[in-house]
């Protein structure tokens, strides 16, 4: 129940002021076939938010390609086609990308204003997150989180196990606790005093125990976030306002100054909130929340659909073992002891082919996302031979799972196929659409200039999860013919969805 009332109240997040003039639209000349919906002011927004692959299709049938739909207060322009994604995303003068995206994570988190317009901040973010994600920052973070991912995943395996123990763990629980973990030291660094030794010092113990806590606040605020974006009071959710406080503690710069190793994407907007915000202490904490939420939320579920379906499949096992060993060799590293982490560069990690296609192949399964943009005036969308009349304020969305699952685009769209990105020679693969070569086929990280910044850190984290899994552990699904669990909707417009169940597994050191 709980389910269902956060997925429709996902589609709140697109609803403006409460006191919205109760009307029902009527059609104008050349603007799309339009659907009001069955309740007043709601209009579509529950049978959207409990099955919006479903609703999006029955639409589709009976409309074509373009519709709009009254959900909660606002009417939405669907776009499914994806040979008209271009024209969205170029009409750039029309259409406004920021103020549902800042407007969002002040509700969410709780910080003042982050939109330069306002005046609490002349910050650019965008910018800070390309500097400090992509280019050489990306090598510094890569390594920096192969350090953390061979301290947090493989020494405590070692040191308890021997190699003959299966252990056996949920995989959900795993893949969230590993990445967790590994993510928060690769962002926020470590304390002082707790660097990497030997053996597991004290420091060391008493640091996880805490970044543990830190998880389980992450888990309470992060449950209830589909309903902080649709608009719902954080009060109205005593347990998770409170870690979310306890979350923007852990973040405020004076305990951030107590640690070391800081990424260079969390010091710099330390550095900006200090020198070009009015921000006061708790909402330049809550600025960090935003990043830590935007670092983890997507990246621990995507790690767990990524091993479920390698791991269930053992065609993709072979062949993502065969070539983390070539990498491996290459690279002059070898395995011999738990210790010694092993190191693997950028361009080492970008030649593994055939893991990228299977973390894409999973992404493409279990992602949800939705590319949103706000008409800043009336105008007339272009869509080829077609044009749409669209009003001010309306919302121009599109919902790439629909693509995703297309059984034109994907033949077996249901069936993960590890090798469905591989192009020849290394080359990438194309994808067509009635015979036309498709420039919009993946899309789980959004695209236009919303993309996220922080995608090319998020490939690499995986893989490199996926390495070290390949290279110390024996891996087994407890029951090898589970059945795949299904998507959680409740996040459905979100990003990558949660599975419905944990799945049992186990696990043991393969050390010579
Ligand atoms: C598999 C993992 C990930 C997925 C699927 C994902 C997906 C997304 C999506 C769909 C958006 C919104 C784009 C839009 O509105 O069109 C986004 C924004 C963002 N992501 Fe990621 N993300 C992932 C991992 C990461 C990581 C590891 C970071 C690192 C810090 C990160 C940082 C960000 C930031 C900062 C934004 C906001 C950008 C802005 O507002 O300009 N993401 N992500």
């Amino acid at each position: 129940m709980l389910t269902l009332f956060l997925t429709w109240g996902v589609m709140m997040m697109l609803c403006g002021s409460l006191w919205y003039v109760l009307g029902v639209r009527k059609r104008r000349p050349r603007e799309p076939p339009l659907e009001n919906g069955i309740l007043p002011y709601f209009g579509y927004a529950l049978q959207f938010g409990a099955n919006p692959l479903k609703f999006l299709r029955e639409r589709q049938k009976k409309h074509g390609p373009t519709f709009t739909c009254q959900l909660a207060g606002k009417y939405v322009h669907f776009l499914t086609d994806p040979f008209s994604y271009h024209a969205v995303l170029q009409q750039g003068r029309h259409l406004d990308w920021k103020k549902f995206h800042f407007a969002t994570s002040a509700k969410a988190f709780g910080h003042g204003s982050i939109d330069p317009n306002d005046g609490f901040t002349t910050e650019n973010m965008q910018q800070t997150f390309t500097r400090t994600l992509q280019g050489n920052a990306l090598t510094f973070l890569s390594e920096a989180m192969m350090e953390n991912l061979h301290y947090v995943m493989v020494e405590p395996s070692a040191e308890k196990m021997n190699s003959n123990d299966w252990v056996t763990d949920k995989l959900y629980e795993f893949c969230c606790r590993v990445m967790f973990e590994s993510g928060f030291l690769t962002l926020f660094g470590t304390e002082f005093n707790t660097h990497h030794d030997k053996v597991l010092s004290s420091n060391q113990q008493a640091q996880r125990a805490r970044i543990l806590r830190v998880l389980e606040n992450f888990k309470e605020f992060d449950q209830i976030f589909p309903a902080l974006v649709a608009g719902l009071p954080i009060h109205l959710f005593k347990n998770a306002y409170s870690a979310r406080e306890k979350l923007a503690e852990a973040l405020l710069h004076e305990n951030l100054k107590k640690r070391e190793n800081i990424s260079e994407l969390i010091s710099l907007r330390m550095y900006l909130n200090d020198t070009l915000s009015t921000f006061d202490d708790m909402e330049k904490a809550k600025t960090h929340l935003a990043v830590l939420w935007a670092s983890q939320a997507n990246t621990i579920p995507a790690t767990f659909w990524t091993s479920f379906y390698l791991i269930r499949n053992p065609s993709a096992m072979k062949a993502a073992t065969e070539e983390a060993h070539r990498v491996l060799e290459n690279a002059g590293e070898k395995i011999c002891s738990s210790r010694k982490p092993i190191s693997l560069n950028r361009k080492q990690l970008d030649d593994m082919p055939i893991l990228d296609s299977i973390i894409k192949e999973a992404l493409r399964l279990s992602s949800a996302s939705m590319t949103v943009r706000v008409a800043k005036e009336n105008f007339t969308l272009q869509l080829g031979s077609d044009s749409y009349n669209i009003r001010k304020d309306d919302i121009i969305a599109l919902y790439p799972q629909l693509l995703h699952f297309d059984p034109e685009i994907y033949p077996d769209p249901m069936t993960f196929k590890f090798d469905r990105y591989l192009g020849e020679n290394g080359e990438e693969k194309t994808f067509y659409r009635n015979g036309r070569k498709l420039k919009y086929y993946y899309m789980p990280f959004g695209t236009g200039l919303a993309k996220c910044p922080g995608r090319l850190f998020a490939i690499n984290e995986i893989k490199q999860f996926l390495t070290l899994l390949l290279f110390y552990f024996e891996v087994e699904l407890i029951d090898k013919n589970v059945k795949c669990p299904s998507l959680d909707q409740s996040r459905a417009g979100l990003g990558v969805l949660q599975p419905t169940n944990d799945i049992d597994f186990k696990y043991r050191l393969k050390l010579p």
